[in-house]
């Protein structure tokens, strides 16, 4: 909720190898990220989701802070068989920070 959007960018940094933010953001490995808080999983156009990703959105799920922290904290704890490889950002400030950039990435 206090997160630090220009500390957030420093953090987003590990997210760049598969995803984009901004005006010429396009799909990669990951999805583009603009719009992603508050939005539901699995919305995005023109990206190919995993089934996983599409049944946790199917269940309900919005991207709002408190599911965004338990997906960066270690996205296969929240979406069993999510294609995100990603570890996880275990500091707590990293992830507020970074979902204050998202946030800044309407
Ligand atoms: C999905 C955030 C790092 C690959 C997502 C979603 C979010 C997210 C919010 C869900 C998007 C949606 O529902 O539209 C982040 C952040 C990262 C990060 C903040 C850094 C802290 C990475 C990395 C990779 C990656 C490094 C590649 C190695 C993916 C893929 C998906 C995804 C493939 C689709 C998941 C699926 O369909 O199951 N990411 N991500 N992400 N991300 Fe990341």
């Amino acid at each position: 909720a206090d997160g630090n959007p220009e500390k957030g960018e420093k953090v987003f940094r590990k997210c760049k190898a598969c995803h984009m933010v901004g005006p010429d953001a396009k799909n990669r490995v990951g999805p583009i990220l603009n719009g992603v808080v508050g939005a539901n999983p699995a919305s995005h156009e023109g990206y190919k989701y995993s089934s996983a990703m599409e049944a946790f959105r199917d269940s309900g799920a919005v991207w709002d802070e408190a599911t965004l922290d338990k997906y960066l904290t270690k996205p296969r704890d929240l979406v069993p068989k999510t294609k995100m490889s990603f570890a996880g950002l275990r500091k707590e400030e990293d992830r507020q920070n970074v979902i204050a950039y998202l946030k800044a990435h309407e």
